[in-house]
């Protein structure tokens, strides 16, 4: 490579990381009538002030965290609170149990497509209850993915509470049943992929075969 083009390929580096980096932080807000959706992340999220937020409870943005991960990781939680991230099974359980919540889940597509879901019941449960999780009120454009979950305990690679290996077989961290329609702890496999259903799925919008580029789940106490 001459010097040229290796500048070339340098500022076109580094441009891109720029380009990439602002859209990693600034995820794009949907705005949804009467939901003024601030995705502010509060990392002193068992404060008591916790009250006046929208907590995020997951993220994922470029596929740099490993979501396929065992019991004791999603009930703590893991990865990077400005990047990606699971909140913890024990920090949602407890913040759902203190109030009522909602909620809001962003998801985009590597066509840059947005789509919502809301979901004004939302509460999940303790750790003998294994997490189970009640989901309900659905609302919004991305089709209702979540409401085949209600009811359903969190299973992990470790403990399958699924009694069907859903866990293993998709690849992720879940409220699954048999099994899913919605996989957003799956695997980052970047759009079309062909193994079924172990990607970051939303079936009711792209289907068991595409895992999407972005997602976050956030909550919001319900006025
Ligand atoms: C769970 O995985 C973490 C690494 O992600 C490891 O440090 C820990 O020992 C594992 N725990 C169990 C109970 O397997
Ligand atoms: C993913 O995003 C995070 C947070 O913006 C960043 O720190 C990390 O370097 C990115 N990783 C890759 C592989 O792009």
């Amino acid at each position: 490579m001459n010097f040229e083009n290796w500048l070339l390929w340098t500022s076109f580096v580094v441009s891109f990381a720029l380009g990439q980096r602002n859209q990693d932080v600034e995820l794009p807000l949907i705005t949804n009538g009467d939901i003024p959706l601030v995705a502010k992340l509060d990392t002193t999220i068992l404060d008591r002030n916790i009250k006046d937020y929208v907590n995020v409870l997951q993220r994922r943005t470029n596929g740099s965290e490993n979501f396929y991960r065992n019991w004791s990781d999603y009930k703590d939680g893991f990865g990077d609170l400005e990047g990606e991230f699971w909140l913890g099974n024990i920090k949602i359980h407890e913040i759902t149990n203190k109030d009522e919540y909602e909620l809001y889940i962003q998801l985009e597509d590597f066509d840059g497509q947005k789509r919502y879901a809301r979901y004004q019941t939302f509460f999940v449960g303790d750790p003998a209850s294994k997490y189970v999780l009640s989901i309900g009120d659905f609302s919004g454009d991305a089709g209702d993915a979540m409401s085949s979950h209600n009811g359903k305990t969190f299973a992990t690679k470790d403990r399958d509470t699924s009694s069907h290996s859903c866990a293993k077989i998709h690849k992720g961290g879940w409220w699954y049943g048999i099994c899913h329609d919605a996989n957003l702890n799956g695997l980052y496999l970047r759009g079309t992929h062909s193994a079924p259903a172990n990607g970051i799925n939303w079936y009711h919008w792209r289907g068991h075969r595409y895992s999407l580029k972005k997602t976050q789940m956030m909550l919001r106490r319900r006025r």
